[in-house]
């Protein structure tokens, strides 16, 4: 499979992820720069990388002449927000090959109501789930005892984009009827508002694929922490940390999960006349009957990309600049080669997140932690007047630690977390401890 690489790309977003594309792009054969907007305080230090650091990604037309002014061949947008404001539709106008899907597409994302009626359409097996207006109180109520008496657990989901925070699982039915009226009020009554679902119980699984509108391939499996605290405790994140390969889940499911949930979700999409460019990321809970669809995203995720990028051993920007202009091979497998070995990502996040993080904390130690061989890509961090970098948003420094196995990734990235410091660092002590055994492949058992 041999595809023309991007010489310039330019990588949209500021966090861990973009970073992380961004290092993997400028390590690539042919590449002269990787120019990352805004970018953090260090991605523009990798070799052949550069940052700019003025740029508002929410700004389509400033996008366009960026991409023109700095002569990129390709556009990989990270975060959701740019999708969702159009800033591919806006390149694709202007006739820049850019990598993420249009507005229209992004709604696997940014509507989880539309996710469900995409996915109900296509054939994927999702949670039971109804979508609730503004004015729906009553409805939403009766909803809740529905799956309180029939024993189910139940979960709110606020309908647009939360930066993963706009999901509750409650912890009891009565819980859940006290928390409807903060989704539902201040919403408009004729349009979605608020999602409940039946809550489903297994462990979570992310797989994340290249797609061209038609044909997509599979990147290796990660698994996302979600929970701020140790023991999965305390309120949802972006996600804390993730690791990857998965032991109860191999590249058997993987490429099952891609035939069952992607390439249906691709038909439904391409059916409806908003072909999905970009990479599509199933959130999946692994429950006994099998994998079940838990969201759509539509990017990569932070901090899966961290752990899954270091893993891969095909050229990242070909396939994307190929995926981009929807011409990946008709003969692409369902997943792509990866190095052997393990990755484990561990989130070194501010005070106060997720809630309001604080800024300003000086970190030490980041130069300890790379001599160490980990890898530390940046989120949140601002270069200090005097040197060094200082926090400057909730996820500051995910580290990655890479090992033969998850076990041995797992100590690297636990001695890189221990050299790095500022006051009130917040991170889990447990990514990757208490894995599940390859026996119990539930996953994989379909
Ligand atoms: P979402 O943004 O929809 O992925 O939800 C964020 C997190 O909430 C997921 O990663 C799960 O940990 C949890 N969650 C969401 N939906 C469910 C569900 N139906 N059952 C159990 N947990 C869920
Ligand atoms: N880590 C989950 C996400 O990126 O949505």
């Amino acid at each position: 499979m041999s595809l023309p690489a991007p010489t310039r790309t330019l990588v949209l977003g500021a966090g861990g992820r973009e970073h992380a594309i961004a290092w993997k792009l400028a390590a690539e054969p042919g590449v002269n720069e990787v120019i990352v907007a805004p970018g953090s305080a260090a991605s523009g230090h990798e070799s052949r990388g550069s940052v700019r650091p003025g740029c508002d990604p929410l700004d389509a037309d400033a996008l366009v002449e960026l991409a023109r002014r700095t002569s990129a061949e390709l556009v990989v947008v990270g975060p959701e927000a740019p999708l969702a404001v159009g800033a591919v539709d806006a390149l694709a106008d202007a006739g820049i090959a850019a990598f993420g899907p249009t507005r229209a597409a992004a709604r696997l994302e940014t509507s989880k109501a539309f996710c469900h009626e995409v996915a109900e359409a296509a054939g994927v097996r999702m949670a039971r789930a109804r979508a609730f207006g503004g004015g729906d109180l009553a409805a939403a109520e009766a909803f809740v005892r529905e799956l309180d008496e029939g024993g189910a657990g139940i979960v709110l989901k606020a309908d647009g984009l939360a930066g993963g925070k706009g999901v509750i699982v409650a912890s009891s039915g009565q819980q859940a009827l006290e928390l409807l009226p903060s989704f539902l009020e201040r919403r408009p009554a004729d349009a979605p508002a608020l999602v409940i679902e039946e809550r489903l119980d297994g462990r979570e699984a992310s797989v994340i694929a290249i797609c061209d509108g038609t044909r997509a391939v599979g990147l290796p499996a990660a698994r996302d922490h979600k929970r701020l605290c140790d023991g999965d405790a305390g309120p949802n994140t972006g996600g804390m940390g993730a690791y990857s390969p998965l032991p109860d889940f191999d590249d058997e499911a993987v490429e099952a999960v891609i035939e069952t949930v992607h390439r249906p979700i691709l038909a439904e999409m391409a059916r409806r006349g908003s072909a999905f460019r970009g990479f599509l990321y199933a959130g999946l809970m692994l429950t006994d009957q099998g994998p079940a669809l838990l969201e759509c995203n539509v990017r990569l995720g932070d901090p899966e990309a961290q752990v899954i990028l270091p893993r891969l051993a095909a050229p990242l920007g070909a396939l994307l600049l190929a995926a981009a202009r929807g011409r990946l091979p008709d003969a692409i497998p369902s997943s792509l080669p990866v190095f052997p070995g393990a990755t484990v990502g561990v989130v070194l996040a501010a005070k106060g997140y997720p809630g309001t993080p604080r800024r300003g904390d000086a970190i030490r130690g980041v130069e300890a932690a790379e001599a160490s061989g980990a890898l530390v890509f940046h989120a949140g961090t601002i270069e200090r007047p005097g040197g060094g970098f200082g926090t400057s948003g909730g996820r500051v420094l995910p580290v990655v630690g890479r090992g033969h196995d998850v076990p041995a990734a797992r100590i690297a990235a636990e001695t890189a977390a221990e050299a790095i410091s500022w006051d009130g660092l917040q991170r889990r002590h447990d990514i990757a401890r208490d894995l599940p055994e390859p026996a119990a492949a539930i996953g994989a058992s379909r």
